[in-house]
């Protein structure tokens, strides 16, 4: 294996919790309340793709104009903002400061694929930008995951082929784009949300280099 490539948000760390904590704030000023379990089809989707989702989860998708949706995503990121100031270099999440280390140490490439346009900030605030060698502008994508499309362009800017990268996620939507990218996926979260994962962990400091080019080997993928 060749490159790693990680998605950010619920990986390295748990901005995740901040993602639903923001949403649910703005879902319960415009009526619609929801949980943690449909919370997860919001993991990994593009800000707008997820308001529309929570408007569909409500039947709203009818009750906001254009506008008024870009103005209640552009509210869900301010509180979002905010609480993503709180972030430092504590916030990795377990293992991970080691984890990367470990990848580093053997000479394999690192680059971000995550959907969030706050990506930078949270990198640079987690003392980590420098680690990787790409960092995908989701700005510049058409489709958003499960398309492969963003985990193929951190392969590219790499420049390794899709075969020799593994990609790392927490959310379904995630391991579905590295499945179709052709990536060996590892999966972060229960057995049951990453099923489709090629090897996965429940946690963290569960994830160790050596793991993975096992799980690798024993399906035959290296
Ligand atoms: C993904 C998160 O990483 O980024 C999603 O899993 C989020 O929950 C998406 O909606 C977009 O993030 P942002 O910061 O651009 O609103
Ligand atoms: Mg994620």
């Amino acid at each position: 294996m060749k490159a790693f490539i990680f998605d950010l948000d619920g990986v390295l760390t748990d901005t995740a919790e901040f993602h639903y904590r923001a949403w649910k704030k703005l879902g319960e000023r415009i009526g619609i309340s929801f949980d943690r379990e449909f919370n997860e089809q919001l993991k990994g989707i593009s800000r707008m793709e997820s308001l529309e989702r929570i408007l569909a989860y409500g039947n709203k998708e009818e009750e906001f104009t254009e506008e008024e949706k870009k103005q209640l995503a552009a509210e869900k990121n301010e509180d979002y903002k905010e609480l993503i100031t709180q972030i430092t270099p504590e916030d990795l999440l377990p293992g991970i400061p080691e984890f990367l280390e470990e990848i580093k140490e053997n000479d394999i490439r690192m680059a971000i694929a995550s959907a969030s346009r706050n990506a930078p900030v949270i990198l640079e605030r987690l003392g980590i930008m420098e680690e990787f060698d790409a960092i995908v502008d989701p700005a510049q994508l058409q489709r958003g995951k499960p398309d492969p499309e963003i985990f193929l362009k951190g392969a590219e800017l790499l420049g390794v082929p899709p075969n020799e990268c593994v990609g790392i996620e927490d959310a379904e939507a995630g391991i579905e784009a590295i499945n179709a990218a052709g990536m060996f996926s590892v999966g972060v979260g229960t057995p049951q949300s990453m099923k489709d994962a090629d090897y996965s962990v429940e946690h963290t400091d569960q994830l160790t280099l050596a793991g993975i080019l096992e799980a690798a080997r024993e399906k035959q993928y290296l």
